[in-house]
This record gives structure tokens, sequence and C-alpha cells, in this order.
């Protein structure tokens, strides 16, 4: 080795012994033969866009950490590091909150130290709520945490009580690309189809909130943020969209034009734009049933499973975040049988004498 590698080496690996002194080693050392060049494989400068890119990242934010830091439920095996480590090991989580629990980060989903690698750890198929497995690459690592909480079929029945929370949290975007576990209207001839986003983007969730790291100024988009878009900044990854070869190369924002007047309101408007007005149609014809008010959930007892479903389907589409981007059609067919199947039930009798609320959707 010459002098002046040895040299670089031996600073360097001062300085990490020195951090190492003021912060705590998480990572498990035992596969790591522990020979200098080791740890300059990734401690030589790798890691430093990735850490400025996942500063800027919701999982960085640990917004609802501590809210969420709770004993005796499950909500820390997807909102920190702590819970997501424990119960990758014991399936389950202890009935005392964690002491300090740490915001998502390098370990949660790296074991560099363990395995010697950046592989991240879930990279078997995850098993949705449903049984439906979810295989797509590290998108896997997403599909641990990025799933609805529920088996749709099991949640709902007849003379539900639902809660202001009923639905399958805000996390069912690999159900929703799956196109899978929404509630699907029987003997009806919808479409619930798979979504080309998980075949035909290179690892899924992956290809698309992962794509050009380190390209964006402020590293603000894609890569380790995670964002498809940040409030204020002007830029986004619709890029991606255009160099796909699926879509036009003029292609520069996600609501760009459907090719069909989906919400029936007269004007053929951007996909998003589309579903959100089937939305908004399917929350009138709930409001008039009286199991949303003013486009908010509420407790209440449902006798009828299958208006149950369609609330489901609301709140689905809605917590999905993506407005369709992730799986138009799924999503679109969900709101479409929902909007058939409510628009065809006797109003109730009025409780509150009023105007009557217009709807965009007549089908
Ligand atoms: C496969 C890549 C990889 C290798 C090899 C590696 N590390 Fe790390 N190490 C990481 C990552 C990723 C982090 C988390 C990011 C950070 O804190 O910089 C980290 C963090 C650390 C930290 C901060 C600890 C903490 O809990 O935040 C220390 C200290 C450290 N490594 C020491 C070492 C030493 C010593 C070696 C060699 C025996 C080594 N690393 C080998 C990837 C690696
Ligand atoms: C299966 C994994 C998982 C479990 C279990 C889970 N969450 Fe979440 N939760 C998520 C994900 C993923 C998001 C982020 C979705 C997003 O913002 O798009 C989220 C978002 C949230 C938000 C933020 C909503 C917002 O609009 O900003 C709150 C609050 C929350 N969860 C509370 C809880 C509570 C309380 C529990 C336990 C009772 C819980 N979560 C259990 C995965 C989970
Ligand atoms: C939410 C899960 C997650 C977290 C948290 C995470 N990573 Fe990653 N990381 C991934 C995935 C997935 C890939 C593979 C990306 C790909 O295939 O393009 C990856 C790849 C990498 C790579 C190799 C590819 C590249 O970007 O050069 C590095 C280096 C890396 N991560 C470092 C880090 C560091 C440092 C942290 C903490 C600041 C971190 N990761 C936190 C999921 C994560
Ligand atoms: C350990 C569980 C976990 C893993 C693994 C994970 N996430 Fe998350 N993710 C969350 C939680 C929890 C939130 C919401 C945090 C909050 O709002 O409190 C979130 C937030 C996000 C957000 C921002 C949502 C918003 O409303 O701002 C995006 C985008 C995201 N995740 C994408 C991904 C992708 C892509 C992957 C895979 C590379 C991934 N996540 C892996 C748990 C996880
Ligand atoms: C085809 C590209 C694509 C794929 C594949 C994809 N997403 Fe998205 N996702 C988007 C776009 C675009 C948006 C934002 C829509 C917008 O800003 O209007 C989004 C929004 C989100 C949000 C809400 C974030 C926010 O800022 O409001 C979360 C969380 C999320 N995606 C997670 C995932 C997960 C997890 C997967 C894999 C199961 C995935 N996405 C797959 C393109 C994709």
């Amino acid at each position: 080795m010459d002098k002046l590698k040895f040299l670089v080496i031996g600073a360097a690996l001062l300085v990490l012994l020195l951090v190492g002194c003021e912060r705590e080693i998480t990572g498990n050392f035992a596969e790591i033969d522990n020979a200098d060049e080791d740890c300059l494989v990734c401690h030589a400068g790798l890691l430093d866009q990735a850490q400025g890119e996942w500063a800027n990242s919701t999982h960085a934010s640990g917004a609802n950490v501590d809210y969420t830091n709770r004993g005796g439920s499950d909500c820390g095996r997807c909102h920190n590091q702590d819970g997501y480590l424990y119960y990758l090991e014991n399936s389950t989580l202890p009935d005392e909150p964690f002491e300090s629990a740490k915001a998502i980060g390098c370990f949660t989903c790296h074991d560099p130290h363990g395995t010697g690698t950046l592989a991240v750890r879930q990279t078997d198929p995850y098993v949705l709520e449903n049984g439906y497995i979810f295989d797509h690459d590290d998108a896997n690592q997403c599909a641990a945490c990025h799933h609805a909480r529920f088996d749709v079929t099991s949640d709902i029945y007849d003379n539900i009580e639902v809660s202001r929370r009923f639905g399958p949290h805000h996390s069912n975007q690999s159900d929703m690309i799956s196109g899978t576990n929404g509630w699907e209207f029987p003997g009806e001839d919808y479409q619930f189809p798979l979504s080309p986003h998980v075949n035909q983007v290179e690892e899924a969730c992956v290809g698309c909130h992962m794509a050009n790291p380190r390209t964006h100024a402020g590293y603000v988009l894609g890569g380790h943020s995670w964002n498809m878009h940040v409030e204020g900044v002007e830029d986004n990854l619709a890029g991606v969209c255009a160099a796909s070869s699926c879509h036009g190369e003029d292609v520069e924002e996600y609501d760009f034009l459907a090719d069909a007047d989906y919400d029936n309101d007269g004007t053929i408007e951007g996909y998003q734009t589309e579903i959100h007005g089937m939305l908004d149609s399917l929350a009138v014809l709930l409001e008039i049933q009286g199991v949303l008010e003013d486009g908010s959930q509420f407790a209440t007892t449902i006798a009828d499973a299958n208006l149950a479903g369609a609330l489901y389907n609301w709140v689905f589409v809605e917590e999905d975040q993506s407005s369709g981007i992730h799986n138009f059609n799924y999503a679109r067919s969900l709101l479409e049988a929902s909007i058939d199947y409510v628009d065809g039930l006797p109003a109730p009798p009025p409780t509150v004498a009023g105007t009557a609320p217009k709807m965009v959707y007549s089908h």
C-alpha cells in the first residue's frame, strides 16, 4: 500500500473512530471484517448525498414519531425505526413505548454493518394484509410499511360500526398499485386491474419516487427524498413519465389530459382532476345517505355492507394520495362501481331542511 493511501485511510479512520466515540453505533459490526478498507467502501463520501436527500424527506421529518410511539399498538412498526426493527425480529411490539424512538433513517431500510452491503432489508416479497403477494425488488421495502392495515373482505359486513378513522389507513399505496383490497362490488362487470406502473416501471415505487437521484437543486426531489413534488418548488419528476416511452414526450405535469370525461362534468380534464371530480360526486351521494358529513367521516353504524364498502372505496382512493397516478383504472373502477351502487339506493328521508347537494356526476 503506498504511503499516501495509507495516510488517507488512517485519517479517515481516525475521524470515524472519533465520530464513533460521540455517536452511538447502532449497527451490528459482526459480519464486517474490521479491516480499514471495508469501512471506507462506504465511508468515503458515498453516503453524503443520500443523507442530503433524506434530510428533505417526510421520513426524516419524524412528523408523527412521538404521536405514534405508544405501547400496546402496532403504530410503531411503520412509524419509527425502533418499532420497525423490533417488529421485524419479534412480529409484535412491546407493551411500553420506546424510550426515544428514532425517525425512519438509514438503518431502518439498510443493515450495512450487519451485511456489509447497502442492500435493503426487505428483499423477500411482502405479503399484504389480504394475502396478495407484492414482489417488486427493492420496492418490497416500501410495501413493508406502505400497505393497507386491513383485509377489506373481513373488515366490512352488514351493521358495521364505523369510526371516523374507518378505512385502510393513509398507507394503502401498495394495495392500490397492485389493484387489490378495495371493495369490489359483487356481480358487477367492472375492471379491477393491476396498474401498468408496477410492471413497466422498474422496481415500482423506487422507479418513480427515487428517480433521478442527486440531479435536483437542493436535493428535494427523487432519490432518498422520495418526493415527487414539493410545495413551492416549480420542478417535479414528470420528466420520468415523459422519458418512459409510454406517455408523450411533452408531458410536463402529472395531471396531463385524460382520454375521456370520467367524472361526466362535460369537460375532459387531467387524469387527476377527473379522479377528484369522481371523488366529489361519490362524497355527495354518501352525504345523501348520511354516512359522510361535509367531506368528513364520523362514527356511525351502517346497515348495508355495500354502502360501507362504497365509503371504504372513497377513503381508499383519497388515502392513496396520488389522485389516480398509482393505478388510474383501479381507482376509477372502484369509484364508478361505488357511484353506481349508491346512486341506485333510495334516498333516506331528509333529516335537515335545506337545498339538495349538487352533483357533478350523472351516470
Ligand atoms: C456497506 C456500507 C458500510 C460499511 C462497509 C460501513 N458502514 Fe458505517 N455506516 C454506513 C451507513 C449507511 C451509516 C449511516 C449513515 C451515517 O451515519 O453516515 C453508517 C454509520 C456509521 C457510524 C455512525 C453510527 C451511527 O449510529 O450513526 C459509524 C461510527 C460507522 N458507520 C462506522 C463504521 C466502521 C468503523 C466501519 C468498518 C468496520 C463501517 N462503518 C463500515 C454504511 C457502512
Ligand atoms: C402498516 C404500516 C402503518 C401502521 C401500522 C400505522 N401507520 Fe400511520 N401511516 C403509515 C404510512 C405509510 C403513512 C404515510 C402515508 C402518507 O403520508 O402518504 C402514515 C401516516 C399516518 C399519519 C399522518 C397522516 C397525515 O395525513 O399526515 C398519522 C397521524 C398516522 N399515520 C397515525 C398512525 C397511528 C396512530 C397508528 C397506530 C394506531 C398508525 N398510524 C399505524 C403507515 C402505518
Ligand atoms: C425508506 C427506506 C430507505 C431509507 C430510510 C434509506 N434508504 Fe438508502 N436505499 C433505499 C433503496 C430502496 C435503495 C435502492 C435504490 C435504487 O435501487 O435505485 C437505496 C440505495 C442506497 C444507496 C445506493 C444507491 C445510491 O443512491 O447511490 C446508498 C448509498 C444509500 N441507499 C444510502 C442511504 C443512507 C446514507 C441513508 C440514510 C441517510 C439511507 N440510504 C436511507 C432505501 C432506503
Ligand atoms: C418503516 C416504514 C416505512 C418504510 C420502509 C417506507 N416508508 Fe414511506 N413513510 C412511512 C411513514 C410512517 C410515512 C409518514 C410519516 C408521517 O407523515 O408521519 C411515510 C412517508 C412517505 C412519503 C411522504 C408522504 C407525504 O405525505 O409526505 C413518501 C413519498 C414515501 N413515504 C415513500 C416511500 C417509499 C417510496 C418507500 C420505499 C423506498 C418508503 N416510503 C418506505 C413509512 C415507511
Ligand atoms: C408511476 C410512478 C409512481 C409509482 C410507480 C409510485 N408512485 Fe407514489 N406517487 C407518484 C406521483 C406522481 C405522486 C404524486 C402525485 C401528486 O403530487 O399529485 C405520488 C404520490 C405518492 C404518495 C403521497 C405523497 C405526497 O407527497 O402526497 C405516497 C406516500 C406514495 N406516492 C408512495 C408510493 C409507494 C409506496 C409506491 C409503491 C407501492 C408508489 N408510490 C409508486 C408516482 C408514483
